[in-house]
């Protein structure tokens, strides 16, 4: 493995809480289907769960958009309903909808899920890609791994699939309290030991994605969103101490002031509900935050997306920032808009 090279490492710089010249910039789903390589990569390996189980080609698709662009960071590509799946749920995807999993609504589903100490067996091709990235990267890029968080997890796992309203997960939440605990808490238990074994291979930053944290209301956000990533990072830094920890309660709008210090993540991701100038007043007061361009502009480009990104990278100037999309790119986007928001932000340079 490389020696980590703190100094070289721009987002570890950002994330230990320098304010730099030019933000470091990564991109939600920078391996994905806007990219003919990766369509080309992923036709070979199959589907898309064979791909994220092919340490080689997914170790292939995560250097694709370093290679194009030259991010300053590379994500594991994997996929938060890996943990599930190690878990004992069926998972498969529909081309075209999106995923679908075993339901567990019930005590009877619950008890046929595998005990956390089995996960490894499933997700250690997984741990090899990281190995394999670990070696791979240049020495600049930051290798980041992830998980989704356990409510978000959970919303799949009780639903069977996406839904609009998590209304599923809010109805067992409400009905079988107890029950809706028992899963979070595993899930919570698995998703710690996974990123430790990320970390164990050489990932070097753990992202924690809680996309559908905005629809938890009230003390549930405190129960549900908060807690639990308060408790990952608790036992990861204790585990690993000095690992940084990226927080994405996406689209908790208010409820990102005080996020970072209520759970002690190192930086929080904002999605792009929220302007960057309220969040540089009330969120980047207590350190590090990532984003927040609307995904769209990949699509749509244009002098919109000049002027948007320059005026997001001036109004998070003042503090530490890493640049990113609100939300994952789009299979529509136009790979050319992506080297134009990278020129951007860089132009200072
Ligand atoms: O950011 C990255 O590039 C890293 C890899 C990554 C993927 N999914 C790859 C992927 C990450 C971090 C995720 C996270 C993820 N996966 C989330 C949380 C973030 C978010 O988007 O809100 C969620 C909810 C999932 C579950 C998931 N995976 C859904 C709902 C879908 C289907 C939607 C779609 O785009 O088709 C996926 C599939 C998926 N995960 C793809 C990729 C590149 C597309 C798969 C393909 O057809 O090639």
């Amino acid at each position: 493995m490389p020696q980590t090279d703190t100094q070289s490492k721009t987002i570890l710089r950002s994330l230990a809480g320098e304010t730099l010249p030019v933000p470091p910039i990564w991109m939600m789903r920078q391996a994905g289907r806007y990219l003919p390589e990766y369509k080309a990569t992923r036709a070979q390996a199959g589907d898309f769960l064979s791909l994220c189980y092919n340490p080689e080609l997914a170790t292939e698709v995560t250097l694709q958009p370093i290679r194009r662009y030259g991010f300053d960071a590379a994500i594991l590509f994997a996929d938060i309903l890996l943990v599930p799946q190690a878990l004992g749920a069926d998972l498969w995807f529909v081309t075209g909808e999106g995923p679908r999993l075993s339901t567990v609504t019930t005590q009877a589903d619950f008890d046929r899920l595998r005990p956390v100490g089995n996960i490894h067996e499933t997700l250690n091709p997984i741990y090899q890609t990281v190995r394999n990235l670990a070696g791979e990267l240049p020495r600049e890029t930051t290798l980041i791994g992830f998980a989704g968080a356990p409510w978000t997890v959970a919303t799949y796992m009780i639903a069977g699939q996406g839904t609009k309203d998590q209304g599923p997960a809010h109805l067992l939440r409400t009905q079988d309290n107890a029950l809706f605990e028992k899963l979070l808490d595993l899930i919570t238990k698995a998703t710690i030991e996974y990123m430790s074994a990320q970390i164990d291979a050489g990932a070097e930053v753990m992202k924690i994605f809680d996309s559908w944290a905005g629809s938890l209301p009230g003390d549930a956000f405190e129960k549900y969103a908060l807690a639990p990533a308060r408790e990952i990072t608790q036992e990861l830094k204790k585990r690993h101490p000095g690992i940084p920890i990226i927080g994405f309660p996406r689209e908790a709008g208010d409820k990102y002031i005080g996020f970072a210090k209520a759970t002690g993540v190192d930086c929080v991701a904002l999605d792009n509900s929220v302007s960057a100038d309220w969040a540089a007043k009330h969120v980047q007061v207590d350190g590090c935050v990532q984003g927040n361009l609307a995904s769209t502009h990949m699509v749509t480009g244009g002098q919109a997306l000049v002027d948007e990104t320059r005026q997001i990278v001036k109004a998070f100037s003042k503090g530490p920032h890493i640049f990113n999309l609100g939300h994952g790119i789009t299979p529509d986007a136009d790979p050319d808009n992506v080297q134009r928001m990278i020129d951007t932000v860089r132009e200072g340079e």
